[in-house]
């Protein structure tokens, strides 16, 4: 298969390694060039739990194959997805199928006011992963990935790019209610990510600390309330067992906020609490606990250069 990876830092390699192994063509789209030129020159390296590897991958800052691809992965940071549905429309095919597997809400919704729905797939995966460098990542916790169609009439695409994954030894099902796994998903990011980058902690320490717990579950009973007035109705046990759950085997894990917090960079913060801050206003549901965590995120981010050691 021909496939194109939006965005190679640490998701986007971990797949994009993965499926080159496989032997699927792979080509990976960023705009940094540090990124796009190790990964011509050194191909993607991959360290951590499904073993160490190296393998050659295409890279640049636009797609440059000679024909469109079969599968586009969409792996930007939320805040890009827009940017990305315009360069994945200059070279999107008719056969092209689009999945995203980005964190966040409202990631589908902009990639198809650009891109045909019917094209379009969406999922989630636990998979964790950390980029070391430029094309080096670490493969940081195994999880599964589950993908579902995004245009209401179900086809077998999801089943086939599962079995692709599933090959790739990327374990992957497909899903029926696409809307529900992504808010399932959301209340994990919720509940993790924020806190883990504002206490500057791996995800299994917010487990350890009373005061941390304490914060995670109103935030995630709030995500709970946002998506039931959404019409995605989610148990609020099971969901609460699942964060912590996920906390627990992602442990070792340094979440994807604290990573862009420690590397000075932008954070997601607006597709995850501030997520359920924006709808949750919409529907009229109260969410103190995110609107905080989501100011202070804002403030971590803009003061990043003045902090105290
Ligand atoms: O964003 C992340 O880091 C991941 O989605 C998760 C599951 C919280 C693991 O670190």
């Amino acid at each position: 298969m021909r496939i194109v990876v939006m965005g190679a830092g640490s998701m986007g390699c971990l797949l994009g390694g993965y499926l080159a192994r496989a032997g699927h063509r792979v080509f990976l789209v960023d705009p940094l060039t540090e990124r796009t030129e190790a990964i011509e020159s050194d191909g993607i390296t991959v360290e951590g739990v499904g073993g160490d590897f190296e393998v050659e991958a295409s890279a640049g800052s636009i797609y440059a194959g000679d024909a469109p691809p079969d599968l586009v992965l969409v792996c930007v940071k939320a805040y890009d997805t827009a940017a990305a549905a315009n360069d994945i429309a200059e070279f999107l095919g008719a056969d092209t199928v689009v999945l995203t597997l980005q964190n966040g809400v409202g990631n589908i919704e902009r990639l198809a006011y650009t891109l045909p729905r019917e094209q379009l797939l969406a999922g989630t995966t636990s998979l964790g992963a950390n980029l070391l460098g430029p094309g080096r990542v670490h493969h940081a916790g195994e999880g599964k990935t589950h993908i579902g169609d995004v245009y209401p009439e179900r086809s077998d695409r999801a089943e086939k790019i599962a079995a692709v994954f599933t090959e790739a030894r990327l374990p992957a099902v497909a899903a029926d209610d696409i809307h529900e796994l992504v808010w399932n998903k959301l209340a994990v990011n919720v509940g993790i990510n924020a806190l883990t980058a504002l206490l500057r902690v791996r995800n299994g320490r917010i487990l350890a600390a009373e005061g941390a717990t304490k914060i995670l579950e109103p935030a995630v009973a709030e995500c709970i309330a946002v998506a039931e007035e959404s019409g995605v109705s989610l148990d609020p046990e099971t969901v609460m067992a699942r964060v912590k759950d996920v906390a627990r085997r992602t442990a070792s894990n340094r979440s994807s906020m604290l990573m862009d917090i420690l590397g000075g960079r932008r954070t997601e913060i607006d597709a995850i609490n501030g997520a359920v801050v924006h709808r949750g206003r919409e529907l009229g549901v109260a969410v103190p606990v995110n609107e905080t965590l989501t100011h202070l995120v804002h403030a971590l981010e803009s003061l990043r250069e003045h902090r105290e050691k």
